[in-house]
C-alpha cells in the first residue's frame, strides 16, 4: 500500500508525503512473549524474539569468565560495547559435580544478571567437546576410563578427544543437557535465554577419525543412505534397508563412496549424530533454537584435512551435519581469519537456504569490527566478538593485544550505530533489502547494487572534495550498509568511508540528485529526525567517520 501511494503522487508531493510516511511505524510484526524461534521465507531467515525479527549484537566472554565471582569483570565490557546479547558457557564439570546431581546455581546467576543488565543470553554447552577436547567433563568422568572414552588413533594411541561411539558417554551428556533445558523452561519464562549452543567446536584435532572397536565396526558398515543422498551420491543398487541404530543404510562403503575424504566424512557423520542426539533430547524438553559452531577450515585453499579440526561442521561437510543432526537449527562459523576474501567466502558458504548465517564468534582484534557490515549484507542473524570482559586475559594473536575501551571502540561504534534500529534492520534483512561492504586491504573502492542504484563506497578520502583516487584507510577499518525502505529511499550508515549513489542501466545518461538526506536516530522503532544534510555534507557524497550517524536518503535524477 505504501508503494502505490508514493508512486501515484507527483514528485514534490511524494517528497512532502515521504516525511510523514517515514514517521509511520515501519513494522508489521506485533511483538509478543512467545518462545524465541527461527522463521524461514524464500530462502531467507529471521530469529524472532518476542515475536519480531531480532539482530544479535553479541559479545562472548572468555572461557573461564562465566563464574559468579567473575561477572563484575564482565558487565562493564558488555556495557562498553553496547551489546544486546551476551554469550556465556555452562560448564558440565560445574553443572553435574556428582553423577545425576545438578547444580543450577551458576546458570541461575547468569540468567538473573543478564536480565538485570538488560541483555539476552546465549548459553554455550561446554560438554563432550570443547575445541575438540573433553576438558569440561566432570571429574567423576575424567577419572573413570569407562566413563570418558577417548578416541583411538590407527596405531591404538588415545587422542585428547572423546569417541563419538560411546553410547554411555552420549547418554550422560544427553541427561545433563536435558536437565539444563528443563530447568531453563521452568525458570526463564521471560526468555532471557534465546539460543543454546550444543558443545563447542566439536570434532577432533590431531586425528581424522576414531579407530576404537565400535568406530571400526561402523566404518566397515555401509554409509547411511541419508548421508549419501545429502552428499549428492546415489546408492549403487536398490539394496537399502534399516539396520540397527545406524538408520537407513545403503550398500556402499565409506571408502567406495567418498575415496580420500572417507575418514573425515565418516567422523563428521559420527560427531554430528552424537551432537544431534544431545540437541534433540534437549529440544524435546524445551524447544529453543539450537546451534553448533565450527572451527573453520580455509574456505578457499583448505589443503589436507590435517589442517583443520576433523568432524566439526566445516563447510565441506555441512550437508552431512544437516542430515545427521536435524535438531540443530543452524551451523555457525567462528571467524578468526583476517582476510576479506576468506571472510566473505565463509559468510557465503554458511548462509544457505537451509542454514541461517550466525557468527557466534569473531576475533576481537579491532580490524575485525568492519566485518559487521559485511555480515549484515550476508543477512546474518547476529555477530559476536569473542573475549569481551575485563579479566585481562587476551587470546592474542587471535584477538586483540589488550581488551580495553580503545580496542573495543570499533565494535562499540557498530553496535551504538545500529542498536536502536536493530529490529528494523533485522526485518529489512529478512526481506532481502540490506546490502553491506567492509574495506578490503588494497582495494580502496567497492560498490554494491540496490534498488536500481549502484552505490560506491570509497575509503581514505577527506570529507571535503572530489574522490577520484581514494587511497584507502591506513588500516582497513571502513564499512557501510545500505537498506532499501522504498523506491529510491534508503537507510545508509557506515564508518570511515564515503558512500555515493550512482545511476545505472535504467537511467545511464542521468545524474544522481540527493533530494533529501536526513540524519537521525531510532527511538522505540521510529526514526527521530535530527537535521538535514546538505551543502558540504552531501556535495561530495555521504561521508562517515567515527560519528554514529544514520541517514535516511531520498535519491532522484536530473
Ligand atoms: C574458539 C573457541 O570456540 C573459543 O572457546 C576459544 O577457545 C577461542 N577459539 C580461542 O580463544
Amino acid at each position: 500500500m505504501r508503494k502505490t501511494t508514493i508512486r501515484s503522487l507527483p514528485r514534490f508531493a511524494r517528497l512532502i508525503g515521504l516525511v510523514g510516511l517515514l514517521a509511520a511505524p515501519a513494522t508489521a510484526w506485533a511483538t509478543d512473549h512467545s518462545l524465541p524461534r527461527l522463521v524461514h521465507k524464500d530462502g531467507r531467515h529471521a530469529l524472532l524474539i518476542d515475536g519480531a525479527p531480532y539482530l544479535i549484537l553479541g559479545a562472548q566472554v572468555n572461557n573461564s569468565s562465566a563464574w559468579p565471582a567473575v561477572l563484575p569483570q564482565v558487565w562493564p565490557a558488555i556495557k562498553a560495547i553496547h551489546a544486546n546479547t551476551v554469550e556465556m558457557p555452562v560448564y558440565w564439570e560445574q553443572f553435574e559435580p556428582k553423577p545425576g546431581a545438578f547444580d543450577y546455581s551458576v546458570v541461575d546467576t547468569l540468567v538473573a544478571q543478564s536480565c538485570k543488565n538488560d541483555v539476552h543470553l546465549i548459553l554455550l554447552w561446554f560438554a563432550t567437546w570443547k575445541n575438540g577436547s573433553p576438558h569440561y567433563m566432570p571429574l567423576w568422568m575424567k577419572q573413570d576410563p569407562k566413563k570418558l572414552v577417548r578416541m583411538l588413533r590407527a596405531d591404538g594411541r588415545p587422542v585428547d578427544s572423546a569417541s563419538p561411539f560411546s553410547s554411555e558417554m552420549l547418554e550422560a551428556d544427553k541427561r545433563a543437557f536435558v536437565a539444563l533445558m528443563r530447568h531453563l523452561k521452568k525458570t526463564d519464562p521471560q526468555h532471557t535465554v534465546i539460543l543454546v549452543q550444543v558443545e563447542n567446536e566439536s570434532g577432533t584435532w590431531g586425528a581424522v577419525r576414531d579407530y576404537s572397536p565400535a568406530a571400526v565396526k561402523a566404518f566397515d558398515a555401509p554409509v547411511p543412505a541419508p548421508i549419501l543422498a545429502a552428499m549428492g551420491k546415489k546408492p549403487a543398487g536398490a539394496n537399502i534397508g534399516n539396520v540397527g541404530n545406524v538408520g537407513n543404510v545403503s550398500n556402499v562403503g565409506w571408502k567406495e563412496a567418498f575415496g580420500k575424504d572417507a575418514d573425515e566424512f565418516f567422523h563428521a557423520w559420527a560427531v554430528a549424530r552424537y551432537v544431534g542426539e544431545v540437541a534433540a533430547a534437549g529440544k524435546a524438553e524445551y524447544p529453543l533454537p539450537l546451534y553448533a559452531n565450527a572451527a573453520l577450515r580455509d574456505p578457499i585453499s583448505p589443503g589436507p584435512v590435517v589442517n583443520w579440526e576433523s568432524g566439526g561442521p566445516t563447510d565441506d561437510v555441512l550437508p552431512i551435519w544437516k542430515a545427521a543432526a536435524p535438531a540443530l537449527d543452524l551451523l555457525a562459523p567462528d571467524i578468526y581469519m583476517d582476510d576479506y576474501t576468506k571472510v566473505d567466502k565463509v559468510m557465503e558458504l554458511y548462509r544457505r537456504p537451509d542454514n541461517p548465517l550466525l557468527i557466534p564468534e569473531i576475533s576481537n582484534a579491532p580490524q575485525y569490527a568492519r566485518f559487521f557490515f559485511l555480515a549484515l549484507g550476508h543477512e546474518t542473524l547476529g555477530f559476536s566478538p569473542f573475549g569481551i570482559d575485563v579479566t585481562n586475559y587476551v587470546n592474542f594473536p587471535l584477538g586483540a593485544k589488550k581488551t580495553n575501551e580503545e580496542t573495543l571502540a570499533p565494535f562499540a561504534l557498530n553496535y551504538q550505530l545500529v542498536g536502536p534500529m536493530m529490529r528494523e534492520l533485522a526485518r529489512l534483512g529478512f526481506e532481502g533489502k540490506v546490502k553491506g561492504v567492509a574495506e578490503k586491504k588494497g582495494t580502496p573502492a567497492q560498490s554494491l547494487e540496490i534498488g536500481g542504484w549502484k552505490v560506491n563506497v570509497s575509503y581514505g578520502l577527506p570529507q571535503f572534495g572530489f574522490g577520484d583516487k581514494p587511497p584507502g584507510n591506513a588500516e582497513p577499518v571502513g564499512g557501510a550498509f545500505v537498506a532499501q525502505l522504498d523506491d529510491n529511499q534508503f537507510l545508509v550508515a557506515g564508518v570511515h568511508c564515503r558512500v555515493d549513489f550512482q545511476t545505472t542501466g535504467a537511467a545511464p545518461k542521468k545524474q544522481r540528485d540527493y533530494l533529501r538526506v536526513e540524519e537521525g536516530t531510532y527511538e522505540s522503532g521510529k526514526f527521530k529526525f535530527r537535521r538535514l544534510w546538505n551543502g558540504d555534507q552531501t556535495d561530495w557524497g555521504l561521508n562517515f567517520t567515527s560519528e554514529p550517524q544514520i541517514l535516511r536518503v531520498v535519491v532522484g535524477t536530473y
